[in-house]
């Protein structure tokens, strides 16, 4: 019998502890990661990111055919990333000219290719109607005109949807809610604006407007906020037919929620399907809408749950009767998320899985900086320096924010699956960090 792996909530797939209390990920024991790759490591499992697509493109399609599952690039980015979701049968949601060369160079289809952004350049425009990008997802009037003048000028015509802002409030961190009024993304249904912009984009010979999309938040918990965005966006749709608008397609973001902690639990996959499709179908059939495409755009529940961050402990400071820091050789440089949204992890000492956490200490980062802290009063396995501390869920939105704060060179990341990993990103040298640098 193999020791219970705890909170398994928070772990990829195919997380287990052998017979030595070493956390095992796709089949490799993550110390022997840490020895071979070192730390800061990032780690994916395959498994759990196939799982993770092909469940999203299962229970939707089960009770909408007609769905598309477009992984928004933001939550992580990487070519080895992009060829697996390709294979899937993913398409991929992207914010900018570099998130659209990586879609390019990983060999996603480009018409599976939305772009997204509230001020995407000329240059990033022009760019994406020459690379036959699917489409483009519209957020401002600015945008709208430099799209009439970019497929004049290049004698084109693109498909697009207009994103508009429902007015709801998803319940989640403020700094991550963007359907709500006070926000840069988006054309307002209240204020006029998204009936202006449809107008405008139905009066335009170059541009198709397919349809709308909205997204109201990351990280969300209820399905009622998407309930109520789709219910406000469909019956905006309805009145829009109006002036011509016929709804071929309709997006509803992404943010489906994932657990950090052992003791959350978001809806399930099925749960989200079965909430949105009954709101989408509902309003369809009252609205005589007919059967447009639905476009959801998971990122961080893709790859969220498939990522652990592993790190190597070093210093312990003991302030009695304060705190007791434990300092890794990673932290706010490889995941900024706890300073800037206070995200909480779980921690595990990852080559002592099977002891009892009855140590209290605060895993701090390597970074010049008091707020860097990773795991505040984390209960933990006692530990010494040497040791390897595990944080899961750790797949989304902390590579792709990181950066070379205190000249860091960012982690390595590896893939793993059946015992075996491979290399998808090397660790950054010193020479990669100053290779930009001029004179
Ligand atoms: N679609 C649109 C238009 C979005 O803006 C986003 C995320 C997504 C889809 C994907 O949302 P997800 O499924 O990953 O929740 N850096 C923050 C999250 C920012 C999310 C921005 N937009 C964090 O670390 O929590």
């Amino acid at each position: 019998m193999l020791p219970t792996l705890p909170a398994k909530n928070v772990f990829p797939h195919t997380a287990l502890v052998n017979g030595q209390g070493h956390l095992v990920i796709g089949g490799c024991d993550t110390l022997d990661l840490a020895a071979d790759f070192g730390t800061p490591l990032y780690v994916f499992d395959e498994q759990t990111l196939r799982d993770i697509c092909r469940a999203y493109l299962r229970e939707f399609r089960a009770r909408y055919p007609k769905t598309q599952v477009i992984y928004a690039a933001k939550a992580f980015s990487n070519q080895a990333l992009t060829r697996l979701l390709a294979e899937e049968g993913l398409g991929m949601d992207v914010v900018s000219g570099g998130e659209m060369a990586l879609a390019k160079a990983g060999g996603m289809p480009l018409p599976q290719v939305y772009f997204h952004g509230n001020n995407k350049s000329p240059q990033e425009l022009a760019d994406a109607l020459d690379w036959g990008v699917g489409r483009i997802v519209v957020d401002s009037f600015h945008e709208l005109g430099l799209l009439e003048h970019l497929t004049e000028r290049a004698g084109k015509t693109q498909d697009i949807l207009i994103r508009v802002s429902p007015g709801v409030d998803p319940h989640t961190h403020a700094k991550i809610a963007t359907g709500i009024l006070d926000s840069k993304f988006g054309f307002s249904i209240a204020t006029g604006d998204a009936e202006k912009a449809v107008r405008q984009a139905l009066g335009s010979s170059r541009l198709r407007l397919l349809g709308l999309h909205c997204h109201i938040g990351s990280q969300l918990f209820e399905v009622e906020p998407y309930q109520e965005a789709i219910r406000i966006t469909l019956s905006f749709a309805a009145q829009m037919r109006e002036y011509g608008l016929k709804l071929a397609e309709f997006g509803a973001g992404g943010g489906f929620g994932i657990a950090y902690l052992r003791g959350q639990r978001p809806p399930t996959i099925a749960q989200y399907a079965d909430a949105l499709v009954g709101t989408l179908k509902g309003g369809l059939q009252d609205l005589s809408l007919g059967e447009p495409a639905f476009v959801i755009e998971p990122g961080r529940s893709i790859v969220g749950p498939a990522g652990v961050a592993l790190y190597t402990v070093g210093a312990r400071k003991e302030i009695p009767g304060v705190r007791t820091y434990l300092s890794v050789d990673g932290g706010m440089g490889d995941n900024i998320r706890p300073a800037l949204y206070e995200a909480q992890y779980e921690a595990f000492v990852a080559n002592r899985m099977d002891a009892p956490a009855t140590d209290v200490v605060t895993i701090a980062g390597k970074f010049c900086e008091s707020g860097d802290v990773l795991v505040k009063d984390a209960a933990l396995a006692p530990s010494q320096p040497g040791d390897l501390i595990a944080l899961p869920a750790a797949g989304a939105y902390c590579i792709p924010m990181a950066s070379n704060y205190n000249m860091a060179p960012k982690p390595a990341i590896v893939m793993v699956k059946d015992g075996k990993a491979r290399l998808i990103r090397r660790r950054e040298t010193y020479q990669d960090m100053m290779a930009a640098d001029v004179g």
